[in-house]
């Protein structure tokens, strides 16, 4: 029997990753841990609520009362530590919420395990596991070639990834130093159900399905490593089950796709789909060319043959199903997007949208 903390599990992954063990774990426990930030909406597990395996418990991962009383309560012997500020725009407007929670959220998160699960050899033989989900955005920009593999270093370079980045260098301390049995996945961008709608890929489909504008930063040649969301949680799972301890694994989807080449696309499925816009006008009428992130990363893709060689992980969507399961998820789901964007939305993308400089229409 295991008891598995998820922290951040009514996130976009988190809850792809719950739903996921509820389908395909035997003989465990599930508490999830969630702030319910902006990001976290509890609606997106209303239909598993109920399962006597889950429980819901609505808290911060920076309180440490709280955190060392689940892990006495619970019985925590395995946890998935997803909760984060995960936006780099918000991290750019306003970076001190990702230090709180993705830096000092983490370091609450492994003294409580180092306290619950004690820090001598044995404790790497007692089949705990921590495994810390991270981001390829740690490692920093590509130029035109190469990847980034598991020794690639360090560099990030924005509030959020230096904040993830700081983070992993701490779980992989608790490793060293206390010997908590901890594991690091580093993923590329995901995209799928449940993502809120101010990343890339939703953002894109409903703007354009309300006829508003598609803002591209810059020359919208930046290039993602896109992974379907359910192939990441695969990914999890398995480097929880099978991982070495103590090592990381980037986890991608060799998919890498400029900018552009992703909104294109959406504009043109939906074109397909529900018919061009008013006026007889194609969806890619809507895209502008708005200033470019500040400090934005121009490439990243992820070498995945580790996971892949040593265990038997791989993709197993492809972004043109992908992005058509997302769309689908999208149009069938329009009071999930309205419920989430509330006034805070409305008022983020205000201060980052509408008054964003449009430098020229590329299209
Ligand atoms: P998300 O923003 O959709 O969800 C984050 C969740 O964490 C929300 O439910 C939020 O309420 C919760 N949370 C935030 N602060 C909290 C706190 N202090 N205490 C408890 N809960 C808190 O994020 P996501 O896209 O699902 O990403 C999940 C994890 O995966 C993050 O650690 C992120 O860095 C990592 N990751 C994301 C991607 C991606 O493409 N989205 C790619 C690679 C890695
Ligand atoms: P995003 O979804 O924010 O993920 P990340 O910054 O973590 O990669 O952005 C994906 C890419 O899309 C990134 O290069 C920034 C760009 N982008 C736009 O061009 N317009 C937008 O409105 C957003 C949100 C992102």
């Amino acid at each position: 029997m295991k008891n598995i903390l998820v922290t951040g599990g009514c996130g976009f992954i988190g809850a792809n990753f719950i739903r996921l063990a509820l389908a395909s774990l035997d003989n465990f426990r599930l508490v999830n841990l969630d702030k319910l930030t902006y990001a976290g909406n509890p609606q997106n597990l209303a239909d598993i609520a109920d399962d006597p395996r889950y429980r819901f418990v609505q808290g911060d991962i920076c309180d440490a009362s709280l955190i060392e009383q689940l892990f006495a309560d619970e019985q925590i012997d395995t946890v998935v530590h997803f909760a984060a500020e995960s936006h780099v725009d918000r991290s750019i407007t306003g970076p001190a919420a990702f230090i709180q929670t993705n830096i000092l959220g983490t370091f609450v998160l492994l003294e409580a395990a180092r306290k619950a699960w004690g820090d001598n050899q044995e404790s790497l033989q007692s089949g705990r596991r921590f495994l810390h989900v991270s981001t390829d955005e740690v490692y920093g920009s590509l130029g035109a070639t190469g990847y980034f593999t598991e020794s690639t270093s360090y560099d990030p370079r924005s509030p959020y990834s230096a904040s993830k980045a700081s983070s992993d260098h701490l779980v992989s301390a608790y490793f060293h130093t206390y010997n908590l049995p901890i594991l690091i996945t580093n993923c590329s961008n995901n995209y799928g159900p449940y993502q809120f709608p101010e990343k890339l890929i939703p953002l894109v489909i409903n703007n354009a399905l309300q006829g508003k504008d598609l803002p591209v930063y810059g020359d919208g040649k930046n290039v993602r490593d896109w992974l379907y969301v359910s192939d990441h949680c695969k990914g999890i799972l398995t480097v929880l089950e099978q991982g070495t301890l103590g090592e990381t694994y980037n986890i991608g989807g060799n998919t890498e796709k400029q900018n552009i080449e992703v909104v294109t696309t959406i504009c043109d499925l939906l074109d397909e789909k529900v018919g061009v816009l008013a006026g007889d006008n194609p969806r890619r009428s809507l895209i502008k060319f708005v200033k470019d992130r500040a400090g934005h990363d121009r490439r990243y893709a992820i070498d995945a043959s580790k996971i892949k060689d040593e265990l038997g992980w791989q993709p197993t969507v492809g972004f043109e199903e992908g992005i058509r399961r997302t769309i689908e998820w999208y149009l069938e789901h329009s009071d999930w997007v309205g419920s989430v964007m509330d006034g805070s939305y409305q008022e983020y993308y205000q201060k980052m949208y509408d008054g964003r400089p449009q430098v020229t229409s590329r299209s």
